[in-house]
């Protein structure tokens, strides 16, 4: 009788399979784009061997959050894929290329998400079918996004919604869960989304229930309202009968250090009181987003802890503090530095040194938190280096460094946790029959290297990522662009 012959054969590794058991010496055989069988396959062969000794071999990560919707059309996701991550989960934060009003996106998308290709899409529906179509590097799962929605529907109009203006929002919801969306998202700081009451979310995410999606929340305070703001997402999912996730969780300014003890007590009680609540992090103690929105971020504005990441035209302010910008311009007083950034640079992004370690380290340990890099992919300046460094940090940092958790327990929060709850069907476990997406990195040496000021590397020790059963990236070589398809909830 024949050896089994495969497509691709990973030989030698120790394979940690994503559900947090313990790592075993196994292979791992691949063929199409499926998991074929894993153990000791001594006589089989293949197409091709990669030799894992003193290797890990694990599914694939996934970002939970990232802002990736136009970068997947139109790039080649390469700060992804070095990473180790096969999966992106796009239209964050309320946030999104999709659905568009009058042919256009939400005002300043173009400097967070990177320039959109040639829009050929009008709902959110017609944007997953052309993600699909094009077949990006890694596989994208899409959250419709509260902001864009209520702005296709009312502009930036800071007032309630009319019926019909609620019902037409309803219908934008239905229509991208139909297509197969992963839930509803929020960013309850940034406008048009900040302007929504709470029952204008319940009533939409009630559309999101329906169909089995989950509620995703850039809530609407992270720092002296923290507290408030976590209830007000579980008040969501419970109002609205559907799974709640915090995005990004953190406490955003001194005043509430330590809060996220808090939180999480809050977040465990409403768990056990029978909402499903969970959340990500990001394994760094600064935070990025529009500098527009430092007013939403903390209620004082400290100019030695905000560094200008990304602009337009005034490139010399690229990687500069906010006071070293105020010392160049002879301004003294932090709120006239910013407004006078904004006023040359209204889509200026920025760094935001906002974290307390012990913060980051409560809730990136807990076991219902999974990771999102929040990665703002601009084409330009330098941009937070979660971009391109947050899986390996993970590893690196708070596996190896700080033994917070083990390197099984840390593969979980990056692979089965996230796939589980968002339905991506047979995805983020290392399993007989299911999808490989696979990474093998060293565990010993698997770093993050990309700094503020230096953002754009890509990390060392990983050395290959499999997506869909192809190699896609081989050490800093990317070998394939298009391996990744659009995935809809529950669907295989
Ligand atoms: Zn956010
Ligand atoms: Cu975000």
């Amino acid at each position: 009788m024949p050896a089994d012959t495969y497509d691709l054969l990973i030989r030698g590794g120790t394979v940690v399979d994503g559900t947090g058991s313990p790592g075993v010496q196994a292979d791992v055989a691949v063929r199409g784009d499926r998991i074929a069988a894993i153990g000791a396959l001594d006589g089989a062969t293949a197409e091709r061997e990669i030799d894992a000794t003193g290797r890990t071999v694990a599914p694939g990560f996934v970002d939970v959050h990232s802002h990736d919707d136009a970068a997947a059309l139109s790039t080649p996701l390469d700060f992804k894929l070095q990473q180790g991550v096969t999966t992106d989960i796009v239209g964050n934060c309320g946030a999104g290329v999709a659905p568009l009003r009058d042919g256009q996106t939400m005002p300043g998308t173009e400097l967070i998400m990177g320039a959109l290709p040639d829009v050929k899409w009008h709902t959110f529906g017609e944007y997953m079918a052309a993600v699909e179509a094009h077949k990006p590097a890694i596989n994208i799962g899409c959250f419709v996004p509260h902001g864009a929605v209520r702005y296709r529907r009312m502009g930036m109009d800071r007032r309630p919604p009319e019926a019909d203006e609620l019902a037409a929002m309803e219908a934008d919801v239905e229509e991208g869960m139909a297509a197969g969306a992963l839930g509803l998202s929020t960013g309850l700081i940034y406008p048009p989304g900040a302007f929504a009451a709470t029952n204008e979310i319940v009533t939409l995410s009630k559309v999101a229930a329906r169909h089995g999606g989950i509620y995703m929340s850039h809530i609407r305070n992270e720092a002296e309202e923290l507290l408030s703001a976590v209830e007000e997402a579980i008040s969501i999912g419970r109002d609205a009968a559907l799974p709640v996730q915090v995005s990004h969780h953190k406490a955003a300014a001194p005043s509430v250090w330590g809060k996220t003890a808090d939180s999480i007590r809050i977040i465990e009680e409403a768990k056990s009181s029978g909402v499903d609540v969970a959340f990500d992090v990001y394994p760094y103690m600064a935070g990025s987003t529009v500098l527009s929105a430092a007013r939403g971020v903390r209620r004082d504005i400290d100019p030695d802890t905000i560094m200008v990441a990304s602009v337009q035209h005034r490139r010399e302010y690229e990687g500069k503090m906010l006071s070293e910008i105020g010392e160049m311009l002879g301004i003294t007083d932090p709120d006239d530095i910013v407004a006078r950034v904004l006023s040359e640079e209204p889509l200026a992004v920025a760094v935001f040194f906002s974290m307390h370690e012990d913060d980051v380290r409560r809730v990136i340990s807990h076991p219902l938190c999974m990771i999102g890099s929040d990665g703002i992919p601009t084409p330009t300046g330098k941009p937070h280096p979660r971009l391109y460094g947050t899986f390996p940090r993970v590893i690196e940092t708070y596996v190896r460094e700080e033994r917070l958790f083990s390197l099984e327990e840390g593969v979980r929060k990056m692979t089965s946790l996230p796939a589980g709850r968002f339905g991506l069907a047979e995805r983020g476990t290392l399993r007989e029959g299911w999808f490989a997406d696979i990474v093998v990195f060293n565990a010993d040496t698997i770093a993050d290297v990309a700094t503020y000021q230096e953002p754009r590397q890509y990390p060392t020790g990983v050395d290959y990522v499999i997506v869909n059963g192809a190699v896609a990236a081989e050490g800093k070589q990317q070998t394939q662009h298009h391996a990744g398809r659009l995935l809809r909830r529950g669907v295989a």
